[in-house]
């Protein structure tokens, strides 16, 4: 039980019912000090309202009471310091983690881009999300990452609706690694009419079981991203869902990568009813030749790729882009129709794709 105990408390908290803390108690952190932090995160309604994080500190919602609404309201910023995060933390079940109308939650990422990414100066990571029990992230405004924004991470249960990241600005002012949406070791996760704008994967699904990623917009960056799977703790993807999104002016609009000698799985994978456009290398492409970052040639089969299903994807590649590149060593049970992508060149290289299963280069 917590009582009201000092008037430094009573000034940050609302009390709408009388000590102790019910279910209806609503504290806001304000100002450039997480002092009030510890008290603020055991009440039931928390806002974060116009909070300057300091240099090298989390905001920490770790560990919030089962039922908890968290609402960002204003702008939130982060004082500058070269380390690598997160700046914000969020842990718990039953949590809905809310934006009010107008708030932005500002990244300030100029600070830290130089260009280089996960090499150079280094970057703090956004957002760390450890939901599970029908916790829902909504209508957040993201703004200027550092570096990747969400990091989902042994969360299950957890919808994510209509987020916003907004990292215009990284294009020409050295954004780089800025990852939408790292999913990894999660089960029943569904993202949903969000609106990615950055410069890496829109979401990369490392590991993890039942996946949805629904209707969203993913702009300028590398697509949407099964992989890369292999060499981490976790290996299995079994269950991804990527329905009716659009991947515009990315480097790639669909793609599955997983690692060259590791082993693991990629299972009932469907990608269904996406369209992409501006696309710069490739629309499609599944490779299991991926090392340290890159496209080494050589497909090996310890991770092999099952119930694969590629349906009804259409859209356009830019001229110098191929349509599909197909790069496997163990492919099994794939049902590829309706894939209608126009535009750039095909790919000639292609090799493994199992026979009877409709997908061409
Ligand atoms: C294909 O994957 C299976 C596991 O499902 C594995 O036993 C087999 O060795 C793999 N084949 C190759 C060529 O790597």
């Amino acid at each position: 039980m917590v009582f009201i105990s000092s008037l430094l408390l009573s000034t940050l908290c609302t009390f709408v019912v009388a000590s102790p803390l019910s279910k209806r108690d609503s504290c806001t952190l304000s100002g450039s000090s997480l002092s009030s932090l510890s008290t603020v995160k055991k009440c039931s309604s928390i806002i974060i309202k116009d909070l300057s994080v300091p240099a090298g500190q989390t905001l920490d919602l770790t560990g919030l009471t089962s039922g908890t609404t968290v609402t960002f309201e204003g702008t939130t910023t982060f004082q500058y310091k070269e380390w690598a995060g997160p700046l914000i933390s969020i842990s718990g079940s039953k949590i809905n983690v809310v934006g009010a109308s107008g708030h932005v939650i500002d990244g300030q990422g100029a600070k830290w881009w130089d260009g280089l990414g996960d090499k150079g100066k280094v970057k703090p990571k956004f957002v760390k999300l450890v939901l599970t029990g029908k916790s829902e992230v909504t209508g957040l405004n993201i703004k200027n990452a550092p570096h990747q924004v969400f990091s989902i991470n042994k969360c299950s249960d957890l919808t994510i609706n209509g987020v916003t990241i907004d990292i215009k600005d990284g294009d020409s002012a050295g954004g780089h690694n800025t990852d939408g949406f790292d999913v990894g070791s999660s089960t029943n996760v569904v993202i949903q009419g969000c609106t990615v704008y950055n410069q890496d994967d829109c979401i990369a699904v490392n590991s993890g079981t039942t996946i949805k990623f629904l209707n969203n917009y993913c702009y300028n960056g590398h697509g949407i991203s099964v992989g890369s799977v292999g060499g981490r703790s976790d290996n299995t993807v079994n269950g991804f869902w990527a329905e009716n999104n659009h991947v515009l002016n990315s480097a790639n609009g669909l793609r599955i990568k997983t690692v060259k000698g590791a082993t693991g799985s990629v299972s009932n994978v469907n990608f269904i009813s996406n369209k992409i456009s501006g696309i710069k290398s490739y629309g499609i492409v599944i490779e299991g030749d991926y090392l340290n970052g890159k496209t080494t040639g050589t497909a090996t089969g310890g991770v092999p790729i099952k119930n694969l299903v590629m349906k009804d994807i259409t859209g356009s590649v830019n001229s110098a882009a191929k349509r599909v590149k197909i790069l496997v060593k163990n492919a099994s049970n794939w049902k590829w129709s309706g894939v209608s992508i126009s535009g750039g060149s095909s790919y000639s290289g292609c090799s493994g794709i199992p026979t009877g299963s409709g997908a061409t280069c």
